[in-house]
């Protein structure tokens, strides 16, 4: 198949939305899976994402499909397939929004699927950004449509609403039933571009995505950029240098297929002999051994939101456990790992995750798939201390940070996220409150339609890890939907920027409808509400058509007093002379966001008023306040057992929190240790400052206490079953603590 004749498409959509249901009807449509064969979700394969029912992973599975309007190309068989399809079936939830990004540079659109009841939920919106910002064709599906609260046209609205996307071209249809399928593959053909690799250029390959395979060795999944490759070809990793011969090469259709060979535009797999995740580094490009070429621009590391102690449950099985967390990472390069000694737990292993759920499923993954049992600890967001002597430290261990480091803490940074909910009206006093309650500020409350609001809140990232979500689903009965970005950047010198800069300057913007913004820069405070937002991208659209709106109104005199501040600067100047962008305060627009800027005026075909992009800095300006600074508040608290500091249940916390969780973590604690036969006592402290205590009497528990007389075979039951669990006791000093206490310490914040 010549590049014109493929298709690179991933199908993105909130959780739940129906992309695994699609993508398994698409592959049946063109015969690659069997019809009623297989499970549902089949590109859902591992054993966690079919008890959990979400994607973990991104799939891609081949396809080949004719297409009707070529039937003058007819050749012997007229039903001969004439495209091959590549889907790529990526994740909802965000905390793997890196594997869709990823999947996304393999592809030339998208499909964005949305479901008809639904409608439009945070991750449509993060999911359309991404695609918009890739420069992808976006083809809009309404999925759902047989259910009998569907409403189509609502959706079709917001999709006009949100992201300008003509409603007219949304394909509607059901996964479930089968309606409206026979369209999708079409339009894919006619609406997605085809890859712009050239055939006869050296080979250039991105390598997408790995994994450890017990016969084969590692696996990468590729994307054939330039050039062809085939079987026996000597490839090297512009990375390492290092040289491959290929041993197998093929398509996943949907299994792997070996074809001797993959060209410009395919997708497909190769072995190669590599050995680890180190050898096979996803974003890497890959060449011909002889040749030399420009690497590919690959992806953003991964970053880690929150850290996590892994320990092995039993003390010896560390090289299992160690064994068991390098085949996983082969299998998924997002997380990292670092070796480290808990006094209590022994040696074991500082891992980085991209949120709680992916913690959770990485710890699923390394019982069910390796058989090793873990024990982890409080999860933590990387924090910066910075010392009177200047020095600063990531601190990823609230354990590495000593309790009295005989200089003083001058400054904490704790990382923050830019969170939007979606969510019916009704919900919206009961969801403010919690945000507040969890040190978060708004940015923007939008309507987007009558009864739904969008809102975006400033939130340290260490409120929202642990079961932030769950509180907003319960509040809201399930109805809010929520995602989040990093909000930092560079953190340090936007907030000098923002401190310096942005003090004591008030103004006010009303656009042509009814909304209003009103800032106000005071005593190094940020306050006010903002019609517009921090999302960059989000930003600039709605900036661009609010200042659009204003642009042939009277503009009140807060509006002019704005722009005639602005004016007597363009926007290169504003780039490039560090003088005036301090005083304007435009560091952070970027040639990334003005490009993206300049893509939306070609996507809404709308010529650009004189100079736009000078008037859409400003706007930009909420992008500054990045962080909170907390200045001394961040503390670290210590678990005692019997007088000695676990330093695996060392947590770090804001100062006015202390004492709440301190109390927390002791009941909780309390509840879960088991009487020995010692007293224990429990304490919180902060330094020598004990903040809640508890004590366990001693006792030894009796398993067969409720078992009156009764059958022996249950009480042996019992009692094996009190053995089984002590195996996941873990002795810290005297006492033991059973793996669930640890576990349920995950759960306070
Ligand atoms: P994640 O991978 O977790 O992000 O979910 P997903 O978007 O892949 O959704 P999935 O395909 O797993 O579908 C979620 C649920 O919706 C399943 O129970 C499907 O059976 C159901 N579903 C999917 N499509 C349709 C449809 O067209 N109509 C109806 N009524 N249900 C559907």
């Amino acid at each position: 198949y010549p590049p014109e004749r493929i298709r690179n498409f991933s199908i993105i959509a909130h959780v739940d939305h129906g992309k695994s249901t699609l993508a398994d009807r698409l592959l049946e449509l063109t015969g690659t899976i069997k019809k009623g064969h297989g499970q549902p979700q089949y590109l859902d394969k591992l054993q966690v994402e079919r008890e959990r029912g979400i994607t973990v992973k991104a799939q891609t599975a081949t396809m080949f499909f004719r297409h009707k309007f070529q039937q003058h190309e007819a050749t012997e068989n007229e039903n001969a397939p004439n495209f091959l399809l590549n889907l790529i079936d990526t994740p909802g939830h965000v905390d793997f929004s890196y594997e869709v990004s990823r999947s996304l540079a393999a592809c030339q659109g998208v499909l964005l699927v949305v479901d008809a009841a639904q409608g439009v939920q945070a991750q449509t919106v993060a999911n359309f950004y991404l695609a918009f910002e890739s420069n992808l064709a976006i083809i809009p599906v309404i999925n759902k449509i047989d259910q009998p609260t569907a409403d189509p046209d609502r959706v079709k609205a917001q999709l006009k609403s949100l992201f300008d996307l003509d409603p007219n071209h949304a394909l509607l249809t059901s996964a479930k039933t089968g309606q409206g399928l026979e369209h999708v593959l079409p339009s894919v053909i006619d609406r997605i571009p085809a890859p712009p690799g050239k055939c006869d250029s050296p080979l250039r390959m991105l390598l997408l995505d790995s994994y450890y395979d017990e016969y084969k060795g590692v696996i990468c999944h590729v994307a054939v950029v330039d050039g062809a490759l085939y079987k026996g070809d000597k490839i090297a990793s512009s990375a390492t240098g290092h040289v491959y011969e290929v041993s197998d090469i093929g398509i996943m259709h949907p299994e792997l297929t070996p074809t001797g060979v993959l060209l410009t535009g395919q997708v497909g797999y190769i072995v190669s002999g590599m050995r680890s995740t180190n050898e096979a580094r996803v974003g890497d490009t890959l060449h011909q051994a002889k040749s030399t070429v420009l690497p590919l621009p690959g992806f953003k590391p991964a970053k880690h939101m929150v850290f996590s102690g892994l320990y092995p449950a039993d003390g010896s099985d560390f090289d299992a456990l160690n064994h068991a967390i390098e085949r996983l990472i082969c299998n998924d390069a997002s997380v990292s790992v670092t070796k480290e000694t808990s006094t209590a737990l022994g040696m074991g292993f500082r891992c980085g995750f991209l949120g709680l759920l992916h913690m959770d499923v990485f710890h699923q993954r390394l019982e069910q798939e390796y058989g090793a049992k873990v024990l982890s600890t409080i999860p933590t967001v990387p924090y910066i201390f910075e010392y009177s002597d200047g020095s600063k430290v990531q601190v990823q261990n609230p354990a590495a940070l000593a309790s009295n480091p005989g200089k003083s803490v001058t400054a904490c940074w704790e990382p923050s996220v830019i969170a939007t909910i979606i969510l019916p009206c009704e919900y919206v006093g009961p969801v403010i409150t919690l945000c507040s309650e969890r040190r978060g500020d708004q940015l923007e409350y939008s309507f987007i339609e009558s009864q739904r609001v969008l809102m975006k809140y400033q939130l340290p990232l260490r409120e929202i890890v642990v079961d932030f979500y769950n509180e907003l689903k319960s509040i809201t009965s399930g109805y809010a939907s929520f995602d989040y970005e990093d909000a930092e950047e560079g953190v340090e010198g936007k907030l000098e920027l923002w401190r310096s800069t942005l003090q004591s300057k008030d103004f006010c913007l009303s656009s042509s409808k009814t909304e209003y913004m009103e800032c106000n820069f005071s005593s190094n405070r940020f306050s006010g509400r903002f019609v517009t937002l921090s999302n960059q991208a989000i930003n600039i659209c709605i900036c661009f058509r609010y200042l659009g709106s204003i642009h042939n109104i009277k503009l009140s005199v807060a509006e002019m007093r704005v722009l005639r501040w602005m004016s007597g600067f363009t926007f290169s100047n504003m780039i490039r002379n560090k003088h005036i962008r301090e005083k304007v305060g435009v560091a952070l627009v970027t040639n990334k966001i003005r490009e993206s800027l300049l893509r939306w005026y070609g996507h809404v075909k709308r010529q650009p008023f004189d100079d736009p992009v000078r008037r859409v800095v400003v706007l930009n300006w909420p992008m500054l306040r990045k962080v909170e600074v907390y200045l001394k508040r961040l503390v670290k608290l210590d678990i005692l057992l019997n007088g000695q500091a676990v330093d695996a249940m060392a947590t770090i916390v804001h100062n006015l929190k202390a004492q709440r969780v301190g109390r927390e973590l002791v009941d909780k604690l309390k509840k879960f240790i088991d009487r020995q036969m010692f007293e224990i006592s429990i304490q919180a402290a902060i330094g020598s400052r004990i903040i809640a205590r508890e004590t366990i009497s001693a006792m030894r528990k009796n398993v067969l206490s409720k078992c009156y007389g009764g059958d022996v075979t249950r009480k042996r039951k019992l009692l094996e079953k009190q053995k089984e669990g002590k195996k996941r006791m873990k002795r810290v000093g005297s006492v033991d603590v059973p793996q669930e206490a640890f576990h349920e310490l995950l759960k306070v914040s």
